[in-house]
């Protein structure tokens, strides 16, 4: 079931890769609890509006295009990409139907960095501008280099605090060949306008040494569901920057599709069949923890969040509160974390 509350609003979300979006294609999507028809018209301009046929509900993704619209496939009603209609086809010269006054909600849709992000407004009103733009991927021409993308069962809030939780590395991702030793960890966190970072530092898990010897990494969260990994080092005598991103994107109130991209320099490709191995099995440790989480959780009991490991998780829930009452009274969004330095053993 779709509760309206559970999403956060005037926020971008991330909603797929340009490169499954292919020119004349219209795709169904649930987002936030709500039925979108992605689209890309045959000259290429992607767009989002509304699955619902104004007229009697058929979904419109089911259509085609016709002369650049979407045509719904029951009575054939057009509609451009932006949401107004065009045509319908039943109408007699003299019937004096304004059809350009009959739309489909449309989504605002930005297409960077091969993402496609849809935002969605608390209110759905047309005409009001998105309240600031998608983020962008720290490096130039960023093209996605490898992709993974699964479907865990559960909400956005246990994809997201899954994501962030420092302490289940050794328990979850732990293998005989993949050896991760607890030790004392202790990084700084500064606050970002809708999140915080995990400050520059250099990382201790060996795997990063494919990266260079100089490597170091930051890792930002920003709402709704949005981290960025930013890798640095010097390979064979070059600088690189490496960005993992992950989105977590509600599909339903039980229902999250966690992707991962990496960006890399086209020269270091030779790293992806590394990526193509490792990859699917460590967000699949995730995904099945998730799952055997929701054994619990369907007893709905009370849950706990213990210092340090867990205070990125609640500043999670602080920064959701701090936004929801924010869009809900109208006033600015101050970000409820402190710079601090956390301590943990994992
Ligand atoms: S239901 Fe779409 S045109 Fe009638
Ligand atoms: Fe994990």
């Amino acid at each position: 079931m779709a509760n309206e509350s559970l999403f956060l609003k005037n926020l971008w979300y991330m909603a797929g890769l340009s490169s499954s979006l292919k020119a004349g294609a219209l795709r169904r999507e649930m987002l936030l609890g709500e039925p979108v028809l992605l689209g890309r018209t045959p000259d290429g301009k992607a767009f989002a509006m509304r699955d619902i046929c104004p007229h009697r509900a058929t979904p419109l993704s089911a259509g085609k295009f016709r002369d650049g619209d979407v045509e719904c496939p029951y009575h054939g009603w057009r509609f451009r990409p932006d949401g107004v209609c065009s045509v319908i086809p039943s109408l007699l010269q003299d019937q004096n139907v304004d059809v350009n006054r009959i739309r489909v909600r449309s989504y605002p849709l930005r297409e960077q960095d091969g993402l496609i992000w849809v935002y969605f407004a608390a209110s759905p009103d047309q005409d009001t501008a998105p309240v600031g733009e998608p983020p962008k991927v720290g490096v130039p021409n960023a093209t996605p280099r490898w992709i993974e993308s699964q479907t865990f069962a559960c909400g956005i809030d246990h994809a997201v605090v899954g994501l962030m939780d420092p302490s289940h590395a050794p328990y979850v991702h732990g293998r005989w060949w993949w050896r991760v030793k607890a030790k004392v960890k202790e990084k700084r966190y500064a606050p970002l306008p809708t999140g915080f970072v995990m400050t520059r530092h250099a990382p201790s898990k060996p795997a990063y040494k494919l990266f260079g010897g100089d490597v170091s990494t930051e890792i930002t969260f920003e709402l709704p569901s949005v981290r960025f990994e930013n890798i640095s080092g010097t390979l064979f005598g070059r600088h690189i920057d490496v960005v993992g991103f992950t989105a977590c994107t509600p599909v339903d109130a039980d229902t999250t599709q966690v992707t991962q991209v990496f960006y890399w320099p086209g020269w270091l490709s030779f790293v992806k069949p590394l990526f193509m191995v490792l990859g699917p099995i460590f967000l699949g440790d995730d995904r099945k923890m998730v799952e055997l989480q929701k054994q619990g959780l369907q007893f709905n009991p009370n849950l706990m969040l213990i210092q340090d490991a867990d205070v990125p998780a609640l500043w999670y829930h602080r920064l959701k509160k701090a936004w929801a009452e924010s869009v809900e009274d109208g006033k600015p969004f101050e970000n409820p974390v402190q710079e601090r330095t956390l301590r943990w053993v994992s």
